[in-house]
């Protein structure tokens, strides 16, 4: 087999995976559930989070790559061959795989609004008058969602975008790639914050963002807090050690996820800091700010409250397409690199045989909201069974089979090996991270799985 792929440089590294962990998670599940659940107090909970369950977690999955040089389930397969460990590893690619189904028809949305940003469409509303705005905004939504067609044809234009790049291979596509939308993505970040930031009344929102009432933390606001530090950070499903696997032995893992978590959570907290203030200068925080509509009736209808909406909705669309982009191509590569590894295929049949399926999968998730809207599973549509399914059953289950088998049955040394660059630093977190791993995580983890399921 030829040669393993690698990152070409500790820029590539650091892109590439923190173009993974920013995604939907940051943009719109992240100030929904801070809104949710008390502000400040659910931002202290979830930064507290991802430093004592996050990181330790993600350095599990980067060692577990790193060192075993393979797949999700070929990692597995070398360290531990006697054993059907390998099968936590296809739950990593089984469930990546279910998300990148309906994940890329909200990325095809995104699409969709950016084009209907610039051509000054979405913006046909504003003559509706203030008043009818969210009115106006609503029925846009379910006239780009909600139409067969339209959605469809986003989604292929985004499913042809990923092919593009993951032929590309994991330098000249990947890391190229992320190397070059990361900064685009911080910059629109902060020039969208310096706008809203500056909003008559905009200092309510950032009180309300930063300044915590601890009186509102509960138990499961514990929990939605560990949840949403482990979805951004991209846990348990494959990605982290696919991505390891292309990381030179020289990676400091340590150093890497730390400024990963630092950069997802800056992500996070600049996206707070656009929303919150936006949405209280303009009256719009009494409503709740649920993901999908969040992003597409409420921050169209602050931008068209503001001078120049076209422009800044096309900022910020272009900010979440890039963040869909960076991570749907992560998500992907975790199958492309099982095919290739697993059965011996050539990249480019890999990749293939990875999307080529997906223009059915995600058209019909993408029909949820139009013709197929009324078919149903356990009263959830075949979009909101693929996301209730990864999110509250198999990702946790897989997360917590991961800590399980890097605590308790991985080769002894592994970890602080990995840690270490095989005794090269000095490393001095492998014993609180191998705790954590052991005891804390899974039980934590294991406390998200009960409260989604009751
Ligand atoms: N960390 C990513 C996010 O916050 O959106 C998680 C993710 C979801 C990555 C879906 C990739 C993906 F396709």
């Amino acid at each position: 087999m030829s040669e393993k792929s690698q990152f070409g440089t500790k820029l590539g590294v650091i892109a590439a995976t923190v173009g993974s962990a920013i995604g939907l998670g940051n943009v719109w599940r992240f100030p929904a559930e801070t809104q949710a659940n008390g502000g400040a107090a659910f931002l202290l909970l979830y930064v507290a989070c991802v430093f004592l369950l996050g990181i330790p977690v993600m350095l599990a999955e980067f060692s577990l790559g790193r060192g075993g040089r393979s797949d999700a389930i070929g990692v597995f397969k070398k360290l531990s061959p006697e054993r059907p460990w390998w099968l936590v590893g296809a739950l990593g690619v089984l469930a990546s795989y279910l998300i990148i189904c309906f994940y890329m028809v909200v990325a095809g949305w995104t699409l969709e609004y950016l084009v209907e940003s610039i051509s000054g469409g979405l913006y046909d509303a504003v003559d509706a008058g203030e008043e009818s705005l969210r009115a106006a905004f609503t029925s846009k939504m379910s006239e780009y969602v909600g139409d067969d067609l339209r959605p469809i044809f986003f989604t292929y234009a985004l499913i042809a975008l990923n092919i593009g790049v993951l032929l590309g291979g994991v330098q000249k596509g990947i890391e190229k790639l992320s190397n070059v939308l990361m900064p685009v993505l911080f910059v629109i970040l902060v020039a969208l914050c310096c706008v809203t930031l500056t909003l008559p009344g905009a200092g309510e929102g950032v009180r309300f963002f930063l300044s915590p009432d601890f009186t509102k933390i509960t138990p499961s606001v514990v929990v939605q807090a560990l949840g949403q530090a482990l979805f951004s950070l991209s846990i348990g499903m494959g990605i982290l050690i696919t991505y390891s696997s292309y990381y030179p032995s020289t990676t400091k893992l340590t150093r890497t996820s730390v400024i990963v978590a630092l950069l997802s959570l800056l992500v996070a907290i600049l996206v707070g800091l656009i929303i919150f203030p936006a949405v209280k200068s303009f009256g719009l925080d009494n409503e709740p700010l649920r993901g999908a509509t969040l992003v597409f009736v409420t921050l169209p209808e602050v931008f068209a409250r503001m001078p120049l909406p076209a422009l800044w909705s096309t900022l910020f669309f272009v900010l979440l397409l890039v963040a869909a982009l960076t991570s749907t191509v992560s998500i992907a590569e975790v199958s492309v690199a099982m095919l290739q590894d697993r059965f011996k295929m050539r990249r480019r049949k890999a990749v293939l045989t990875t999307m080529l399926p997906l223009f059915v999968f995600s058209a019909l998730c993408s029909l949820s909201f139009g013709s197929l809207s009324s078919f149903t599973i356990f009263g959830y549509t075949i979009f909101d069974l693929l996301d209730m399914v990864t999110s509250d059953i198999i990702l946790p289950i897989s997360s917590i089979a991961l800590c399980i088998y890097m605590g308790w049955f991985a080769p002894k040394g592994f970890l602080s090996g990995e840690l270490s660059n095989k005794g090269e630093l000095h490393s001095r977190w492998t014993r609180p991270v191998m705790f954590i791993i052991r005891y804390l995580a899974p039980i934590l983890i294991a406390m998200i799985l009960i409260s989604n399921c009751i």
